[in-house]
């Protein structure tokens, strides 16, 4: 099932929004609807939202090419349509560094043509689209690489970070589909993870598909199910890492690496080089999204709490590097020290 595809001019996401019960599509041609589909969710997961704006800036370019300014004109209001689509979720930095991206490559060209521009885009954001899908592969095998000779593996995991959630195998369940793929993949808990039931919805749906064992829980069952021996090792995605190896992942992430700890489980992390802040420390700088209080007040609409109350609903929380095992990227597995481990990639990707 393409979560992402750019076919005939028009963006079609899978709308995320409506599985497990349903399976539909949303055809974009305005920009505006790929940034509406980011802000509701419809597409999610740092790296897909990065792979939509990519689209999304072709269908900006396109609109700016169709009035009658002049060429500066038309560039500058195609800026301010870029900033607009960065700002919808503050978090993930693949949304931003995807789109910073295409900018810097527009900034750098002497292009005199919207119609060049649009060319341009085109290509960048298919390399962006193509570069995620391999990126994953390569994750996969290097995250498998740390579970060598162990069988019947029992793996945790939260939120969705899957095939929906990406261009490709996903990142943490790129490597659990390795560990699958090789046969030592025993069972994959997946926390449902409230508000938004990512995991129930998306990530058992995800594997089910796939054939892969899963076993749902809720959120408040992950404590129970380590204490009981159920867990081997606990792997998750992630929105941003910064320089330190502090992680903002989704709400509930931080509360799984404390309880890891407690019960000696390996809390590992896997995200590729555009989930990295290189340009951020520590992880107490992440802005923090704060959603909707109705997020967490009604499920699909059905009231679950009184009307009139306070709601926290932040929408992701960050885990200090000090709680993390490893950070598998695909250029390897990164361990502490992650200042330096994290220099290293920086100074891989920017060789490449
Ligand atoms: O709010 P969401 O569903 O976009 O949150 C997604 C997550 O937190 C994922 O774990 C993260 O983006 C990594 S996806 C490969």
């Amino acid at each position: 099932m393409k979560n992402i595809e750019w076919r005939n001019e028009t963006l079609i996401l899978l709308d995320q929004t409506k599985l497990p019960t349903e399976v539909e599509y949303i055809h974009c041609t305005d920009w505006r609807q790929v940034a509406e589909a980011i802000k509701m969710l419809r597409v999610r997961g740092a790296p897909a939202i990065g792979v939509a704006a990519g689209y999304g800036l072709i269908l900006a370019a396109r609109e700016t090419s169709t009035n009658d300014l002049p060429f500066n004109e038309q560039l500058s209001e195609f800026y301010e349509f870029a900033e607009i689509l960065k700002e919808t979720r503050p978090t993930a930095i693949n949304l931003a560094w995807a789109v910073n991206r295409i900018l810097s490559m527009v900034k750098a060209s002497a292009f005199t043509s919207m119609s060049d521009i649009i060319t341009a885009i085109t290509k960048e954001a298919e390399i962006i689209h193509k570069e995620d899908i391999e990126l994953n592969t390569r994750m996969a095998n290097h995250g498998a690489s740390l579970f060598e000779g162990q069988q019947q593996i029992r793996i945790l995991t939260h939120c969705n970070a899957g095939a929906l959630a990406t261009g490709g195998l996903g990142t943490a369940l790129g490597v659990i589909r390795k560990l699958h793929s090789n046969g030592q993949l025993a069972m994959v808990y997946a926390d449902e993870t409230r508000p938004l039931l990512q995991g129930s919805r998306l990530t058992a749906f995800e594997l089910h598909e796939d054939g892969i064992p899963v076993t749902l829980e809720t959120d408040n069952m992950a404590a129970y199910a380590m204490q009981q021996g159920l867990i081997d090792a606990v792997i998750v995605g992630a929105d941003r890492i910064t320089t330190k190896g502090d992680v903002a992942n989704k709400i509930g992430t931080y509360g799984l690496a404390v309880l890891a700890k407690a019960h000696n489980i390996p809390f590992y992390v896997a995200a590729p080089y555009s989930t990295f802040d290189f340009t951020m420390a520590d992880g107490r700088n992440i802005p923090i999204e704060m959603r909707s209080d109705d997020e967490v007040l009604s499920f699909q609409g059905v009231p679950s709490a009184p009307t009139g109350i306070k709601v926290l609903n932040p929408a992701f929380d960050v885990t200090p590097h000090e709680l993390i095992s490893a950070i598998i990227t695909e250029e390897g597995v990164l361990q502490p020290n992650y200042e330096m481990s994290i220099k290293q990639l920086q100074d891989s990707v920017n060789k490449r």
